[in-house]
């Protein structure tokens, strides 16, 4: 560490500077850039998150809440500037603009860099520069990687603590060897007197920029999710994937999680679903009572890095250590093993404070408090006409505390993948489930799930956003490329997963949901497992293998063949517009779009083909 850098500032680190000398390098010429006042180096302990939430609590960015009702907890209100993640404003520089591709945002890096060196310039004054050393995943895995965090934003430092493995474990596990560099400013330097804010981001300008070739992430004037927990979307999945395409593994935006049947048989799971999809409560699913003896375990709810291991077997892991998950639709009803994980030990950010202390958000209870603070200090009742809490208010709550957590979540070698489950948001044309014949098969259709924009998002209703592998925000490469490396797994002799399509979302001429969701996702998941372990085959359809009715657990639901069969459907018609739907978006990956894509759409097209213009499946399925 550079001599006379100040750092006097309390909570006072332990220690200073780190054995890796191009850490502290990084650290000092990050410090000469930005001036702030102090620099303290994490040490991940508990009394550090506590002092620091004990800072916050009095700069009035945190509320302490009742600890009789919810201990050790925290509720913070943003700026209301400053709520989402912000993807027009995140850039994947590479060298080459035809390497980030047509769906992610490009500048040239030498270009950027000069617009951030110059917003970086000062940009810490008045405020301390947090040195925050990370790993993601199990420590020591070989599948984990490392990253250090600078952020002048102790907000940022304790959700890191919660969603990473945090602090001197991770400096000392990294020794010598490379780490990703994560540079966060709030963008609110406190200059000339300046006072601060509660939640201090930078109103005008947010850059999120992720530079691939060179492992590193700068992101400049948000302090919100995804934005500023640079071990998030930002390493884990777009610095990511790019380090998978070039080391042989995946790096995707999935949960995992582990089915055990009532003889003790497990398999795990991994799901990939575009964000607001429900992943969280699919992660956590409880099983209805009438399935007696089986068990669903949580490994993780957002994140899954696979990695094939020496068997050929792939291997995954999840690389957070937390859950940022959403908090409004979040109950005892749709999701308790979340509810019991944010009891305690947990900050929120953008729900409602009710008068005792504690948090409530819409959907936590059927019935709403009397009266709340909403979330952005206003009085609130029940009859106002505003929600009490953000849309995209979160909490952020420690892994372990999900009563649904699986034993081997923090196994180092990873969990054995059986399957992996890929699903949009579709009214129509995508059924219930359907598994692909072939992995070449599967990744194709992967690579089309998609969900409907809703009026609110883009002023037009039922257009689909293709969102490939739920990946489109988050790919930091060509996704053409990413096709082709999806692909190359089915050269490489391994033992691959079996890969479904599901469609929970499915609505009646009346716009009603079609199929119950949550907990009775089982009845689809037990087929699932099944035919993984090759115990059902299913009946073909064009796009891969159905269940019949009969094949599915109806015990303790009263729904109808006529009901499954109409979400089973797999219509000529509508698959012919979608399949030109799927061209058209393809299309724009011209040469990048792997040969196999035209080989997997000229495949269904001639199994459409062998069915009649108006023949359901009904008709095709012995019931
Ligand atoms: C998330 C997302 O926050 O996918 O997990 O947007
Ligand atoms: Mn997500």
């Amino acid at each position: 560490m550079k001599k006379g850098v100040k750092m006097n500032h309390p909570p006072r680190s332990s220690y200073v500077g780190s054995t890796n000398s191009e850490l502290n390098k990084w650290v000092a010429s990050v410090a000469a850039l930005t001036q702030p006042s102090h620099i303290y180096w994490c040490d991940g302990s508990e009394q550090e998150y506590s002092t620091l939430c004990d800072l916050m609590v009095k700069s009035g960015t945190l509320k302490k809440l009742n600890p009789e009702k919810r201990p050790n907890s925290y509720l913070a209100w943003s700026d209301p500037s400053d709520v989402a993640r912000v993807e027009d404003r995140t850039f994947i520089c590479s060298e080459k603009q035809e390497d980030a591709g047509p769906t992610n945002n490009w500048t040239n890096p030498a270009e950027m860099r000069t617009t951030l060196s110059h917003l970086f310039e000062g940009c810490m004054k008045g405020r301390t520069m947090y040195v925050i050393p990370f790993c993601m995943g199990p420590l020591g895995s070989p599948i984990a990687q490392y990253g250090v965090e600078i952020s002048d934003s102790p907000y940022v430092v304790v959700n890191m603590k919660i969603m990473t493995r945090m602090g001197l474990p991770a400096l000392d596990a990294l020794g010598q060897g490379p780490f990703v560099k994560a540079l966060h400013s709030v963008g609110m330097p406190l200059s000339d007197g300046r006072p601060d804010v509660t939640w201090p981001c930078n109103k005008e300008t947010k850059y999120i920029v992720h530079f691939p070739e060179t492992r590193e992430i700068i992101s400049f004037g948000s302090g919100y999710g995804g934005n500023a927990l640079l071990g998030k979307k930002c390493f884990a999945l777009r610095i990511a994937s790019t380090m998978g395409r070039e080391e042989g593994w995946l790096a995707e935006h999935m949960l995992i999680l582990g089915v055990e049947n009532p003889e003790g048989e497990k398999r795990y799971i991994s799901a990939a679903f575009p964000s607001a999809c429900g992943k969280t409560n699919f992660a956590m699913l409880i099983p209805p009572a009438s399935f007696e003896g089986w068990k669903v375990s949580t490994i993780g709810d957002d994140i899954a890095w696979i990695k094939p291991n020496s068997r050929g077997d792939l291997r995954a892991i999840n690389p957070e250590a937390g859950y940022f998950g959403v908090a409004p639709g979040t109950g005892m009803t749709t999701n308790p093993n979340a509810m019991a994980a944010v009891a305690k030990n947990t900050i929120f950010t953008n729900v409602a404070l009710t008068p005792d202390g504690d948090v409530w958000w819409e959907g936590m209870t059927e019935t709403a408090p009397e009266r709340l603070t909403d979330w952005q200090g206003q009085e609130w009742t029940p009859g106002c006409g505003r929600p009490s809490s953000h849309p995209n208010a979160r909490f952020t709550a420690p892994a372990n505390q999900c009563p649904s957590i699986d034993p081997a979540w923090e196994d180092p070698e990873g969990v054995p993948l059986s399957a992996m489950i890929f699903g949009g948001r579709r009214a129509d044309t995508v059924p219930l489930v359907t598994m692909a014949r072939t992995w070449e098969q599967g990744v194709y259709l992967a690579a089309s799930i998609g969900s409907e924009t809703t009026a609110a998002a883009t002023g037009a209703v039922g257009v689909v956003r293709r969102d490939p592998m739920a990946m489109l925000p988050f790919a930091g490469y060509n996704m053409g490329d990413y096709f082709s490396h999806w692909l190359s797994f089915a050269d490489k002799n391994l033992n691959l997963p079996r890969l479904f399509l599901v469609n929970w979302f499915q609505k009646d001429d009346a716009g009603k949901f079609l199929w119950p969701g949550y907990g009775e996702n089982m009845r689809v998941l037990e087929w699932i497992f099944n035919a993984c372990r090759g115990k059902t085959e299913g009946v073909p359809t064009p796009i891969g293998y159905s269940p019949k009715y009969s094949d599915l657990n109806w015990s303790g639901l009263d729904f109808s063949a006529e009901k499954f069969n109409r979400l089973m459907t797999v219509d000529k018609d509508k698959w012919t517009k979608e399949m030109e739907s799927q061209t058209e978006f393809f299309q724009k990956f011209g040469p990048h779009l792997p040969h196999g894509f035209h080989g997997a759409q000229t495949q269904l097209k001639s199994n459409f083909r062998k069915l009649d213009s108006k023949v359901s499946q009904e008709s095709q399925l012995c019931l």
